[in-house]
């Protein structure tokens, strides 16, 4: 897959110069692996202390209308490795803030910097802040999906299994914007996802059904089911993600109560019965809750390798959206 040519020369790279990326159902199987192909180069590059400026002179708008450790800090420092310039605009001090309408927003915002990315609660912000202005989007998070994440998860997996085609992630807890993204994710990589999740917090019904209509012809499974040590059986990977996510904080006890048997722990990943199994945590991680402290600081946790990649795919996505002078 990773053939060392200069991954930005061929059809698929030039394609994506100028796209945004809004969710991972938008992005082709050929796209998906294309970021894969460039993050791993540039990881490689930087973990030789190699320099490579491939976005000198480009700005990137940082929006955030939700807190952020790993989003914010990952992209602010891959624009400044790619030689670019970010600018974190806090939601409050900017004039959306009073009631700027988003899409005059969009249209200023493509005046002054090359991309914008954004973190808020409505996908819809971020479809018109896309349509509205003139340069790439990045979702850098919705109430409804999280697509950096699940691409440096998918990335993650390729790198320590050599592979993701045929592999099974059940992930336990809140059917959320994580969940989401992984499951159409999954479809673009060829591995198969279980969502193991009370009623009351499933995915949603829309997302999951076109995903199996999507992965049909791949043989691709997608199953949301309630049982958790039922789902993990046999499983490559176990997922896992806050009960509750930024916004919902009103509703935080309640989900703990129905919550509380999703929690990922030792007898948990000892059910998936695969003394190879991978345990993965978007971050931040509400240990004791979803997660045990014994499981994510264990052998079988990258939750930190995961983490670093954040940095490395989203130099790849801004590289290929950004980058205007192909050779
Ligand atoms: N995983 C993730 O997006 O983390 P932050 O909320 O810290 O950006
Ligand atoms: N589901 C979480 C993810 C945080 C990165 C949230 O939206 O808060």
């Amino acid at each position: 897959m990773f053939n060392g040519t200069n991954c930005f020369s061929d059809s698929v790279a030039k394609g994506m110069q100028g796209k945004s990326l809004l969710s991972i159902n938008d992005l082709s199987h050929e796209e998906v692996w294309k970021i894969f192909e460039v993050c791993s180069e540039l990881k490689k590059q930087v973990k030789a202390g190699a320099v490579n400026h491939l976005l000198q002179g480009k700005t990137l708008a940082m929006i955030f209308m939700k807190p952020s450790t790993r989003t914010r800090v990952s992209f602010e420092v891959a624009m400044w490795q790619l030689g670019g310039y970010p600018l974190f605009l806090n939601s409050q001090d900017l004039q959306l803030h009073r009631g700027e309408a988003i899409s005059d927003t969009a249209r200023v915002l493509s005046r002054y910097v090359h991309g914008i990315m954004i973190r808020t609660f409505r996908q819809q912000d971020v479809e018109d802040l896309a349509n509205y202005g003139t340069i790439p989007v990045i979702n850098g998070l919705t109430d409804l999906l999280h697509p950096c994440q699940a691409l440096a998860d998918y990335f993650t997996i390729y790198e320590k299994r050599g592979k993701t085609k045929g592999l099974k992630m059940v992930y336990i807890g809140d059917g959320n914007n994580v969940a989401h993204s992984l499951i159409y994710g999954a479809v673009k990589v060829g591995m198969h996802i279980t969502i193991a999740c009370p009623r009351e917090f499933q995915p949603l019904p829309g997302i999951v059904e076109k995903s199996k209509e999507d992965g049909k012809t791949q043989g691709i499974k997608i199953c949301v089911t309630h049982d958790p040590y039922e789902a993990v059986k046999g499983a490559d990977i176990i997922y896992t993600d806050v009960w509750t996510s930024m916004g919902q904080e009103a509703e935080a006890k309640k989900k703990v109560d129905i919550l509380r048997s999703y929690r990922v722990d030792g007898d948990l990943v000892k059910a998936a019965e695969n003394k190879d199994v991978m345990v993965m945590h978007c971050l931040p991680a509400h240990r004791g809750d979803e997660i045990t402290n014994e499981v994510m600081d264990g052998p079988y946790s990258v939750v930190f390798d995961e983490a670093e990649n954040r940095l490395h795919v989203q130099k790849a996505i801004l590289a290929l959206l950004l980058q205007d002078n192909y050779k």
